[in-house]
């Protein structure tokens, strides 16, 4: 691997030669994919060498360094740093993940780019505009015309079959690593907004359950998905979109 001489919180941008020389133990190298569409110009990578002794170990802290103290340029989304929000997913070493929870500690290089295959609005942030539109087409809320006195009540039971379903925060990093999602992303809702129909068809409160199933029996929303299972195994969550997808194969296939 290139080794460099550049100084501390120098910023390289691709193309230009460095050279190499003995790396220090804490020195980490950071390429981060840029584009500005205010310069008209094709998307390019800026390498930045950073002195590990200066920030915190998430990824999310190594970005914040760079932007508070080497580029301010750089642009990301982040808000709770505490993996709630879903706002930094982000591509980092090969794998969609949410920055402020990826301990980078260990690792001298990071490869840092925007979540694959969804337009760029700046840098590391991609437009989620198409995203939403789908996660609202499933109406997440609790569809129920009756008027309980104070609140719509539910058992313990009915409510823990929730569980491993309400934890997700929308990052998008499941369904921006499903070769479905990719290439149908205008007709298949891919595994975030899938994963949010079943826990709403679910829900032993709602009303609409036969509605909602029959809205996703489409050979496009629905079943694009071909269980290979990227969206499970990236979930930064731990949790598992695959499965709703199936439970929600198996309803329709038994009603
Ligand atoms: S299991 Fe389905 S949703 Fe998940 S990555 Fe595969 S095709 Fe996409
Ligand atoms: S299921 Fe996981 S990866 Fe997908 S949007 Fe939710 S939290 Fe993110
Ligand atoms: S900053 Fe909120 S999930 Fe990372």
């Amino acid at each position: 691997m290139a080794k460099f001489t550049l100084p501390i919180n120098s910023r390289i941008t691709e193309g230009k030669t460095f050279k190499p020389s003995v790396e220090p133990k804490n020195r980490l190298r950071v390429d981060i994919y840029r584009y500005n569409p205010d310069l008209n110009s094709n998307p390019y990578l800026d390498t930045y060498i950073l002195d590990k002794d200066k920030f915190g170990p998430m990824g999310l802290d190594v970005l914040l360094y760079i932007k508070n103290n080497v580029d301010p340029t750089l642009a990301f989304r982040r808000s709770c740093r505490e993996g709630i929000c879903g706002s930094c997913s982000m591509n980092i070493n090969g794998t969609n993940t949410l920055a402020c929870i990826l301990n980078v500690a260990e690792e001298t290089h990071l490869k840092i780019y925007p979540l694959p295959h969804m337009p760029v609005v700046k840098d590391l942030v991609p437009d989620m505009k198409d995203f939403y539109k789908q996660y609202e087409s499933i109406k997440p809320w609790l569809i129920n015309d009756s008027k309980p006195d104070r609140e719509h009540r539910q058992s313990q039971e009915d409510r823990g079959k929730l569980d491993g379903l309400i934890e997700c925060v929308l990052c998008a990093c499941c369904s921006t690593s499903c070769p479905s999602y990719w290439w149908n992303s205008d007709k298949y809702l891919g595994p975030a907004t899938l994963l949010h129909a079943y826990r709403w068809i679910i829900d032993s409160r709602d009303t609409a359950q036969k509605e909602r199933l029959s809205e996703l029996a489409d050979k496009f929303k629905l079943f694009r998905c071909h269980t290979i299972m990227n969206c499970t195994k990236t979930c930064p969550k731990n949790l598992n979109p695959a499965k709703a997808i199936s439970h929600i194969k198996q309803m329709l296939a038994s009603q």
